[in-house]
């Protein structure tokens, strides 16, 4: 029996994609092979990885003047490649510029990652308030090399409402949880990076969607795998890229472009996650912990309102093992934060997230 998965990453995908990847698992396209044994430089395997750049391109309007890159290392091996590839220097060179917003767990590594390449600077922080809500920033230097924003923040739950102004400096932004979940205007980024795990298939494959003049400007140290020239250059083929998990994604996105596109899945998404939040604010013994206009489609943390420290541990842990025997997974909170998390990407249906009210409204009945 499937069950409804509520994980932040791995997360539940398609079932049309499983069914179908199962179905060509000995045999697909005819080549009597599983995409997982064909070479990486075969002809078989070559409209495969076209057909995937192919159909992100169209799904999410990526302009020419962008390439768009597989590569490995998740999207933490981006808080890396970010800062060395755009603002890295030779040995003895000044340190350039990058500023950097934290709006929780994920966005501070990255900033901690670069601090080892470039200066990185914290322009703003929500700390103060748990990463509950987007801080206001001051403007970038125009010297700046880059200005780096996590879109949606997995753990806390909270997206930007808008992007920041950045003038000349090319905005840089983890899009690791909201990829594909409602239309984002590709031209307003110099560098877009997402791990796959969430939106768009297995984890493993590294999408970077990077505007074509930011290639190019890693120092001569940096190596080989790390630099964007060099995929760029071989088309993601410079070393063995993730086969089978670009395969998945371009089933993925077909199964997307079938559902409407982006702008279709956006009003589901929309709706999935209205349905969940009015909920949460109408209910007395849950609530959510995130700021009103900060609140993300995809990962909904809640936790229950019941005062007491005690109280609300034994009902979390009780609510977790009592859904998970319902059929409905996962829905722990992040190790760092507690509580509970439903994360409701685009292969999450409107049922899905009918199954777990109904569930709380039961479970409400024992909390009083
Ligand atoms: C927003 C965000 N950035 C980065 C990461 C780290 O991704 P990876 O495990 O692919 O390195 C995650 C993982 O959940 C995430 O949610």
């Amino acid at each position: 029996m499937r069950v409804y998965n509520f994980s932040a990453g791995p997360s539940a995908l398609p079932v049309p994609v499983l069914e179908r990847a199962a179905v060509e698992m000995t045999d697909a396209y005819g080549t009597g092979q599983s995409v997982m044994e064909m070479s990486h430089r075969s002809k078989d395997f070559k409209p495969i990885i076209e057909k995937t750049e192919a159909l992100l391109r169209e799904l999410m309007g990526i302009p020419s003047g962008y390439r768009v890159l597989f590569l490995q290392g998740g999207a933490s091996l981006q808080f890396s490649m970010i800062p060395l590839n755009l603002a890295a220097g030779e040995p003895g060179a000044a340190k350039k510029r990058a500023v950097y917003v934290e709006t929780g767990v994920w966005a501070k590594k990255a900033a901690e990652e670069a601090a080892k390449f470039v200066d990185a600077v914290t322009l703003a922080c929500s700390k103060d308030r748990a990463y509950a809500y987007i801080p206001e920033a001051p403007a970038p230097d125009q010297g700046d090399a880059y200005y780096h924003i996590t879109l949606n923040n997995t753990i806390v739950g909270t997206k930007w409402a808008g992007l920041p102004e950045t003038g000349q400096v090319p905005l840089a932004a983890d899009i690791s949880s909201c990829i594909l979940s409602e239309p984002l205007d590709v031209a307003k980024f110099g560098v877009l990076y997402a791990g796959a795990q969430k939106n768009l298939g297995p984890a493993g494959t590294t999408i970077v969607i990077i505007r074509e003049d930011l290639i190019g400007r890693a120092p001569s140290w940096t190596p080989a795998l790390l630099r964007y020239d060099i995929h760029a250059r071989e088309g993601s083929l410079y070393n063995t890229p993730p086969c089978y998990g670009i395969y998945i994604i371009g089933l993925v996105l077909e199964w997307l472009k079938d559902r409407g596109g982006v702008t279709a899945i956006a009003e589901e998404n929309r709706k999935k996650a209205a349905l969940l939040y009015d909920y949460l604010d109408a209910s007395r013994n849950f609530r959510s912990p995130v700021e009103k206009p900060y609140r993300s489609l995809m990962n909904i943390p809640f936790v229950p309102a019941d005062p007491d420290p005690e109280r609300r541990s034994v009902q979390e842990t009780r609510f977790v093992k009592e859904a998970a025997a319902a059929g409905l997974v996962n829905l722990a909170g992040h190790r760092l934060v507690g509580g509970m998390r439903a994360s409701i990407y685009n292969a999450m249906p409107l049922d899905g997230v009918k199954a777990l009210i109904q569930f709380m409204e039961k479970f409400e009945e024992t909390m009083k």
